[in-house]
């Protein structure tokens, strides 16, 4: 699998923008692709159309699982967004990681290994750090082959680029390992002198590493972000979507092509175990769902997402074993109506069955 990280220190250069964008454009393109928010704002989480107020699980949760030995799986709290394209999703809460792990060398290399133990088969996974360069980036360039530095070339600044090709050249040193580095502009207005001679500039900083497809400005990048959605899905005639698909292909050409190599220390989930759980409707505000497999518990953690509107959603990783589950719809039980399994209950009422072999 590919990692591919997007980072600048700076704010607002177009790093979500390309995490969503370049991610759905693999996903387009046929591979299997994973997005991982590492912003504890959840721009792409929320970007990609997740409400702000949900509460739920994340990518916090993966991390701070790992740390206590727990070795939580990420496939737990994925969620499906379209065809070949998953969310690893994030959450305020990740704001407080850096504490938790302040004096802990390992830790750098977490999302390292959560991405190691993987059983989905993904090509790619393509990571959103935070404008800063603490705890959270640190572990997304570990995890990274590639990083993609996004430089807004309408307020031109390499403020802060400096600052993270130090980061990069401090993991080689310490742990060996040496992502590949590209620039890519952004926001760039082709009818001005000022964006090439910038070019120029970059090219300074970065010699042969600056891609040369950029992203040119749009007004359907806003658009397709207020509406929760990235660019192929809302509207992929458009400039930028075209921009995007470009410059993934240049990012395909540069990359030697994705293995999926089954590796020997692997903890390998058969696939048929991470069961996808689904519920249509359009009147509700919240779905959980409650079964054997987690003491028939409503929590954060047994919520549904709201994939698109009325389609709720749920991945769960499940034992082989046998299961009564059913769902709670703003308080009230039903079964699975996607289930014909059913069975009575000792309440007099009905659940739910599902097998797992
Ligand atoms: N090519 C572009 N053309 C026009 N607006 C853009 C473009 N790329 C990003 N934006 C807008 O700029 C703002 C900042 O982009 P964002 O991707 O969130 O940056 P970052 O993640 O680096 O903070 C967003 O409102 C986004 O919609
Ligand atoms: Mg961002």
């Amino acid at each position: 699998m590919h990692v591919i990280a997007i980072s600048n220190q700076k704010g607002g250069c177009g790093k979500t923008t390309s995490a969503i964008n370049i991610a759905a454009s693999l996903a387009s393109l046929g591979k299997r692709t994973l997005l991982v928010d590492m912003d504890p704002q959840a721009h792409a989480t929320y970007g990609l159309g997740v409400r702000g107020d949900e509460p739920r699980v994340s990518i916090y949760n993966v991390l701070t699982a790992q740390s206590e030995k727990k070795h939580k799986f990420l496939e737990s709290v994925i969620m499906p967004v379209d065809e070949n394209f998953d969310l690893a999703p994030s959450h305020v809460l990740l704001s407080t990681i850096e504490q938790e792990f302040l004096h802990k060398d390992e830790s750098v290399s977490q999302l390292h290994e959560v991405l190691g133990r993987l059983s989905f088969p993904y090509e790619y996974a393509v990571i959103d750090c935070p404008p800063s360069l603490g705890f959270l980036t640190f572990n997304a360039l570990r995890a990274a082959d590639t990083v993609l530095v996004p430089i807004e070339l309408g307020t031109f600044s390499l403020i802060g680029v400096g600052k993270l090709l130090s980061m990069v050249e401090l993991l080689r040193v310490k742990m060996r390992h040496t992502p590949k580095v590209y620039a890519m502009p952004t926001m760039v207005d082709t009818r001005t002198r000022f964006a090439r001679h910038m070019i120029e500039e970059i090219r300074a900083a970065f010699g042969e590493n600056v891609l040369s497809s950029a992203i040119r400005q749009s007004v359907s990048i806003r658009e397709s972000q207020a509406r929760g959605a990235a660019l192929v899905k809302y509207d992929p005639k458009s400039r930028g979507c075209v921009d995007y698909l470009i410059l993934t292909q240049e990012l395909l050409n540069k990359m030697p092509p994705a293995v999926v190599l089954p590796e020997p220390e692997r903890i390998t989930i058969p696939s048929d175990r991470l069961k996808d759980f689904m519920f249509k409707t359009r009147t509700a505000q919240e779905v959980y769902l409650v079964g054997d497999f987690n003491n028939w518990r409503a929590s954060p953690e047994s919520r549904l997402w709201q994939t698109e509107e009325g389609l709720w959603q749920k991945r769960v990783f499940l034992e082989p074993g046998r299961y009564r589950y059913k769902f709670i719809i703003d308080g009230q039980w039903v079964v699975d109506p996607s289930n014909e399994r059913i069975e009575q209950n000792p309440y007099g009422g009905l659940d739910s069955v599902l097998e797992i072999h």
